[in-house]
């Protein structure tokens, strides 16, 4: 069944909202990948669809389910996702919440690699994946805003601040994953907003609380 939308700031809205990992195989039964549960994504796709945005949900094998009331792309490799995101263009926003893996391996195979006794493990051949978000902020048909994420674990401002510049996109939402911090894979997020403005830091909340203050930002921002 499709809910109605809700009624708020974002009616008549559509915005893209890629999430969790990409999955880039090397045969059918091994993959690479990022670690990413997706919930962070998530979060924001069910905080913008509760402002009553349409929202397409592009997600690789995540953790956790897709929010209800979303349209959900399902795919597995950062190139699948990409032209998911081009297919539902056009939009007024899009959040590029998604963990891409930034290679996949030209030399998979069809069949599973076998050892072969030898000891030497098979040499992989790897490709850069295209960035998703770099892609969409020169796109002709280029939402009026993009937002995109930033996980980092040194000089987050700094980093982020030059992702920014370097991606062309509008917002980069950057974290400090460091291993001391708990974020990676823990309920809660941290974040750094960085604008055109310059950066803002937003206290320790609750997943959805980050996604809950962003959607209400890009309300403010397309609304
Ligand atoms: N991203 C993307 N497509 C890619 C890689 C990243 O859309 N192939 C997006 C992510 O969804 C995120 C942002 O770009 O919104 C930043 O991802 P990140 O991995 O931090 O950036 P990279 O440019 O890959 O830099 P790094 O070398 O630090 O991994
Ligand atoms: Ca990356």
């Amino acid at each position: 069944i499709r809910l109605a939308l809700a009624d708020g700031p974002l009616k008549g809205r559509h915005v893209i909202v890629t999430s969790g990992p990409t999955h880039e195989p090397i045969d059918p039964v091994r993959y690479i990948a990022n670690r990413s549960s997706g919930a962070q994504g998530a979060a924001v796709a069910a905080a913008l669809r509760d402002l009553g945005a349409r929202v397409s949900f592009v997600t690789g094998p995540a953790l956790v389910p897709p929010p209800q009331g979303v349209d959900v792309v399902a795919v597995e490799t950062a190139q699948q996702m990409r032209d998911a995101v081009e297919a539902a263009l056009p939009a007024d926003a899009a959040v590029m919440a998604a963990a891409v893996a930034d290679w996949r391996v030209l030399n998979g195979s069809e069949r599973k690699l076998k050892k072969d006794g030898s000891g030497r493990p098979p040499a992989l051949e790897m490709a850069e994946n295209p960035d998703i978000l770099s892609w969409i902020s020169q796109a002709p048909q280029r939402p009026r805003l993009v937002v995109g994420f930033a996980a980092e674990t040194d000089d987050v401002t700094a980093n982020a601040t030059a992702k920014r510049a370097r991606k062309g996109c509008d917002w980069i939402v950057a974290n400090d994953v460091s291993p001391g911090t708990g974020i990676m894979g823990g309920s809660e997020n941290a974040v750094t907003l960085i604008t055109a403005e310059g950066a803002e830091d937003w206290p320790r909340m609750a997943k959805g609380a980050v996604a809950a203050r962003l959607a209400a930002r890009i309300a403010e921002t397309i609304g």
